[in-house]
């Protein structure tokens, strides 16, 4: 049943992105960013994430790793997450040093930035892809390709110069191999697993509708709210009827502080056939019960009223009844 949702959405869902056929992340990746600001002053920072969701921090000052959730170190052992600690630790500060040492040879002048991301990523029925690239100053820098260091065309003849530096430290690159295409897949695996109650949580959304500024003389710009969801992907769409609204602009899917999604989607219509649009959402959390809400529908209305009116009331009645039984204790004591 299940499996049988899941190919409907596929095919309900078309021209989504691959990200949509899964519940949940599908990569994890580190992210480094090295601000050197002169010749004695250097920051590292570095960060862990499953897709979007940051699972990992970095202490700088301690040199340890900060895990964000209770399941961020995975299936592994203390001592394996101790030991990679160390290796990193080891490595930003002698990355640091390295940089410094070597800043007049590669023509580096201050200040100046370093960023780099390194992971990998399942795809269903193929091998994990692992992946690293650096920046400098905002710029591709290089990337591994094949197993080996690929100097990008922005980096220019540094980054060759960079590359072929870097391929004569064969420690070096083995342990950066192993991290990438033994111990990430295994982590990845492991920590997708400790968090699946938290990463594949299905939480319903609420939706609503607004009007935004108006687009101009006789406009209208629907406004269809998709609030606190969970997982990422959703579908929301105006429809006139069973027909979707191609004018529909759909915004960017936006995180929440909870943890929950929050999307937009508007329609800019002619005033007067505003009436018999509706906003309708699909959500894995919703099964096939599709949200669907009626632009200018009086029910919304009586709704707000209601939830208005009927708490007051009840307020009013618990007032009342508080008041009377309160004065016959009061007159006799
Ligand atoms: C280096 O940069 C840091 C941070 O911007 C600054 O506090 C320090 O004074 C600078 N040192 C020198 C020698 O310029
Ligand atoms: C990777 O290596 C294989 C065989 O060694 C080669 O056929 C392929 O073109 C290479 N790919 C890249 C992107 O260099
Ligand atoms: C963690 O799980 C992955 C995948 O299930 C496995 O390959 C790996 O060996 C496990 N690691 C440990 C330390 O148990």
């Amino acid at each position: 049943m299940q499996l049988l949702s899941l190919l409907l959405l596929a095919v309900i869902f078309p021209g989504g992105d691959n990200e949509d056929a899964f519940q949940g992340p599908t990569s994890y990746h580190v992210i480094q960013i090295s601000q050197f600001a002169n010749s004695t002053w250097a920051q590292n920072q570095g960060s862990g994430w499953l897709d979007d969701l940051q699972i990992h921090g970095w202490d700088s000052e301690s040199g340890t790793a900060i895990f964000l959730k209770p399941w961020s170190k995975g299936n592994f052992s203390e001592e394996e997450v101790i030991e990679l600690e160390e290796l990193f630790r080891v490595y930003l500060i002698g990355f640091i040093r390295e940089v410094q040492d070597r800043a007049s040879e590669f023509h580096l002048e201050y200040p100046f930035l370093i960023q780099g991301i390194a992971g990998c990523e399942l795809h269903p029925g193929k091998p994990t892809v692992s992946f690293l690239r650096g920046a400098l100053g905002g710029l591709d820098f290089l990337s591994i390709k094949n197993d080996s260091c690929a100097p990008a065309p922005e980096g220019g003849s540094r980054a060759q110069q960079f590359c072929t530096l870097i391929s004569q430290y064969q420690g070096i690159c083995d342990t950066v191999a192993k991290l990438l295409l033994e111990t990430c897949p295994q982590y990845l695996f492991g920590v997708l697993d400790a968090g699946k109650a938290e990463l594949q949580r299905q939480v319903k959304p609420e939706a609503w509708l607004s009007s935004g500024p108006t687009p101009g003389p006789g406009r209208l710009l629907l406004v269809c709210h998709v609030s606190g969801f969970h997982p990422k992907p959703v579908w929301a769409m105006w429809m006139r009827g069973e027909q979707e609204q191609p004018g529909t602009q759909r915004g960017d899917v936006l995180p929440q502080a909870d943890g929950t999604w929050y999307l937009r989607v508007t329609l800019d219509v002619a005033a007067r056939e505003a009436a018999g649009l509706s906003c309708r959402v699909r959500h894995s959390s919703l099964g096939d019960q599709d949200i669907v809400l009626y632009w200018g529908r009086p029910t919304s209305i009586v709704l707000i009223t209601l939830a208005i009116v009927v708490p007051s009331l009840i307020l009013l009645i618990c007032l009342a009844l508080w008041h009377f039984r309160r004065w016959p204790y009061q007159n006799i004591s």
